[in-house]
């Protein structure tokens, strides 16, 4: 069977893919592994900066999100390792010890890392930080972490009223408190949460949703005093007990998986097995729509590693059906709903995607991106102020798409350009390398093998 041809071209300003598959069509074949979890591999990296002695972390994501987090801790006088996809040493400085940084902390494109981290500032006591990102992560809404660390007693200055970054954050002893959050964020529950290690009293999130809990699982293994109630939608934590250093063992990133998953239940003739996926069930989303739409997928190989459970999955191409894509399920495939409008549009009949407002604060405006690009490539797509409507089954055309800096709608849009007619040529795709730094080449052997 002829390959698709992957091509790459840098320009001065951005990195052009171009994807063409052959008119005779293409099947992908073989066995993907995909790289750590983004989310996990933040997480490792905080509590092992705040945690006291030696933590180790195999698997992490090398990503430019998670150099982020690594780039500013160590500015907070944690001893990080260079990064190793085998294995990073994280030497702690003890919970309260973080050290003030002679310069502005950077979090570059990643929402986690600055979130997270403002609730680890704003809960050390005499130290002053500034702390910023780019051009995205500086539009994107912070007083939902800002407003309840407020409640707590923090004190944090932004633009708009502390709502956007820049912000400077004067660390201070907080009380806890119980917040009811009004959206199902893992973001804004981990920040509180990470606060709540070192304020007074309990600290309590209740979530309108579940939202993923790798930090819940995680704090739990570095011994905080943690009590979560998935059924109650809550969870508390008691300031003051230390965290003590652990080896962590980040599972495949089922957010990278879920591009191969699409792919190949969309390209005729496929058969992919994606190793070492990660499928804790907040975010097993993805898994469940797809089912809903048809498509064939088998785990297999279930074990746990480290606390959080891993599958391989095995997906075969097959017709795909519409659905609808609301409510508890949206916090769940949060991630995903781009790649999941990708097979919304092969799917014959209307697929509805509904209560996923938060898309638009993501790193690009999601639903508006994907509308205006699927439509490029002649998918029909109406945008809803909190979702989307795609009517599936006409068949797409190559064209020429941008990923408006977004990794989600760079690799989305590469996997759409696999089964269209013709050439796509995705526009600024090196912003994969944020979550997904090897998805070129593996999309190259994926179609080499076909
Ligand atoms: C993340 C939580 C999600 C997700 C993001 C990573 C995390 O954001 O979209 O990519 O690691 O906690 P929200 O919690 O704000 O929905």
């Amino acid at each position: 069977m002829p390959t698709a041809i992957v091509t790459v071209n840098n320009t001065e300003s951005e990195q052009q893919l171009q994807v063409e598959p052959p008119a005779a069509g293409l099947a992908l074949q073989g066995r993907i592994c995909v790289p750590g979890d983004k989310s996990i591999s933040h997480r490792a990296l905080m509590l092992g900066a705040i945690a006291s002695g030696e933590t180790t972390i195999e698997g992490l994501l090398l990503g430019e999100d998670p150099r982020s987090t690594a780039r500013c801790f160590r500015a907070l006088g944690a001893e990080i390792s260079e990064l190793d996809e085998k294995t990073v040493t994280v030497r702690g400085v003890g919970i309260g010890r973080l050290q003030e940084p002679l310069d502005v902390l950077d979090a570059g494109n990643s929402g986690t890392t600055l979130r997270l981290m403002l609730g680890l500032l704003a809960s050390q006591p005499e130290c002053f930080f500034a702390v910023t990102g780019d051009k995205s992560l500086r539009s994107r809404p912070m007083s939902r972490v800002v407003q309840p660390l407020k409640q707590m007693g923090a004190q944090i200055w932004g633009r708009r009223d502390g709502s956007l970054a820049p912000l400077a954050v004067r660390g201070t002893r907080l009380r806890g408190i119980e917040y009811r959050s009004p959206i199902a964020s893992a973001q804004v529950k981990s920040c509180i949460l990470l606060a709540g290690l070192m304020a007074q009293g309990r600290t309590t999130v209740v979530e309108p949703a579940l939202s993923r809990d790798h930090s819940e699982r995680m704090l739990a293994a570095f011994g905080a005093d943690i009590q979560a109630d998935p059924e109650a939608k809550r969870v508390s934590v008691v300031g003051g007990s230390e965290l003590k250093g652990t080896s962590v063992v980040v599972p495949g990133d089922i957010s990278s998986a879920a591009f191969w998953l699409v792919a190949a239940a969309i390209v005729p003739g496929s058969e992919l097995v994606v190793e070492n996926v990660g499928v804790n069930p907040t975010r097993t989303g993805v898994l469940d729509v797809l089912a809903m739409m048809n498509a064939d997928i088998h785990w297999e190989n279930q074990r746990t590693i480290a606390g959080e459970p891993v599958a391989d999955l095995r997906v075969r191409h097959t017709k795909l059906n519409s659905c609808e894509i609301a409510g508890e399920i949206v916090p769940r495939a949060i991630d995903e709903i781009p790649i999941l409008a990708v097979a919304a549009a092969f799917a014959s009949g209307t697929t509805v995607i509904r209560d996923a407002a938060e898309l638009r604060v993501k790193e690009s405006d999601r639903l508006a991106v994907m509308a205006q690009m699927l439509t490029k490539m002649g998918a029909r797509v109406t945008e809803r102020p909190d979702g989307l409507e795609i009517v599936g089954g006409s068949p797409l055309q190559g064209a020429d798409v941008d990923s408006h800096d977004d990794h989600r709608i760079a690799m989305s849009l590469a996997i759409a350009a696999l089964n269209a007619r013709g050439k796509t040529t995705i526009h600024h795709a090196q912003a994969a390398a944020i979550s997904y730094p090897t998805f070129v080449s593996t999309l190259k052997s994926a179609c080499d093998r076909s």
